[in-house]
């Protein structure tokens, strides 16, 4: 496509929802340089498993065909992971997905979703898309979710609480007592999305587990990804479970045919045995990787605060921009959200050395 002209309309007269409007357009992050390090989206670093780039080839020869619009298969081989039947697991073309399913299923204008922030960036923008209203819950001191601040904040027009841990971007979990605690304040006819992308990651085990949940709250849906620890974030495909009829609503407000076989081919491949031991492999080297990283840091003097996806969180408020432009400038891209901190993703093992004998000198 050309580039954008300078005789290119930047205005439009056409009636455009004025929220919508007023969001910002999203644009693409800056590419690592070509020996640099993208660190900016919290990727796993190395590429698909044998036997999942294989079942992806093989998909491919078959996108001439719509897909089965429900993944049906996927599902059947999640819901016996889970203990659950295949209607009470929902799949979508990742999480982000279905959050807005979720959303869009529970509220109308004027209803309020309650979250965390600062937290995954995409939730303000999806409440705003379902017409909703966001109600922000400043962490707290230690960048966790203030779990009471946020029952506090449930109010009639509450349609929907997200809970996200480990939290993106600051990395650290909801226990499992305090979400345990948090349940009994949440009225039961109000959803709760306990969104766990990075599962995989914990290693602490004070955390809240999602999938021991499964079946005892009649308002708690879990959502989680193949994107992080499965290696999937460009296929798209991630899925939730919970209460059938919820997940029933939410199917209601998916577009259609959204999850194409080829996602779900390589995800399917990415549960079979030897693929996943060697994929969790990978994800051990990646949690232990983070650990070493964020111990490094810390013992050059930064607060880093308790980390459990595959990232790390330097809060380093005004500093923020000429941080992230001094990892830029060794080949490094983060994701830096200005004012507050920077966000770094965990990748390869030679990116380690890079950051740490960048930030030592930034302290
Ligand atoms: C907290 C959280 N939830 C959901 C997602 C969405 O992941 P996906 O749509 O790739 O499954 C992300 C991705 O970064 C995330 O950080």
């Amino acid at each position: 496509m050309d580039a954008v002209t300078a005789s290119e309309p930047t205005t439009t007269q056409v009636r455009l929802r004025p929220e919508i409007a007023a969001l910002p357009a999203y644009r693409q992050g800056r590419p690592a340089p070509a020996d640099g390090f993208k660190l900016s989206s919290n990727e796993n670093p190395w590429p698909p498993v044998d036997g999942v780039a294989q079942a992806i080839a093989a998909a491919a020869l078959e996108v001439n065909r719509y897909p089965d619009a429900t993944a049906l298969v996927l599902r059947e081989r999640l819901a016996e992971r889970y203990g659950v039947s295949p209607d009470g697991v929902l799949v979508g073309a990742g999480s982000v997905s279905l959050l807005a399913q979720f959303i869009l299923a529970a509220c109308a204008p004027g209803d309020e979703v309650v979250y965390s922030w600062r937290s995954f960036e995409a939730y303000p923008g999806l409440v705003t898309v379902a017409g909703a209203t966001s109600v922000q819950v400043p962490n707290r001191a230690d960048h966790g979710h203030d779990l009471d601040a946020m029952a506090d904040a449930i109010t009639d027009r509450t349609r929907v609480v997200i809970v996200c841990s480990p939290n993106n971007p600051t990395g650290v979990p909801v226990t499992a007592a305090e979400f345990e605690r948090f349940m009994e304040r949440v009225p039961a006819d109000r959803l709760v999305l306990l969104d766990e992308a990075y599962a995989e990651f914990v290693r602490d085990d004070a955390s809240v587990d999602g999938s021991t949940l499964i079946g005892r709250y009649p308002n708690l849906v879990v959502l989680r990804t193949f994107s992080k620890a499965y290696g999937l974030a460009g296929v798209r495909v991630g899925y939730a479970i919970g209460p059938v009829p919820i997940l029933d609503a939410a199917r209601s407000t998916a577009i259609p045919l959204g999850v194409t076989a080829v996602a779900t081919a390589g995800a399917i491949a990415a549960l079979e045995d030897a693929n996943e031991a060697e994929l969790l492999r990978r994800v051990d080297v990646l949690a232990d990787r983070r650990e070493a990283l964020r111990e490094a840091l810390i013992a050059q003097g930064w607060e880093i605060p308790a980390a459990q996806g595959n990232f790390v969180w330097l809060p380093t408020g005004d500093r923020t921009v000429e941080v992230a432009e001094r990892l830029f400038e060794a080949g490094v891209v983060a994701r830096a959200f200005p004012g507050d901190g920077i966000r770094v993703s965990v990748g390869e093992e030679e990116s380690v050395e890079v950051l740490l004998s960048v930030l030592e000198g930034l302290v």
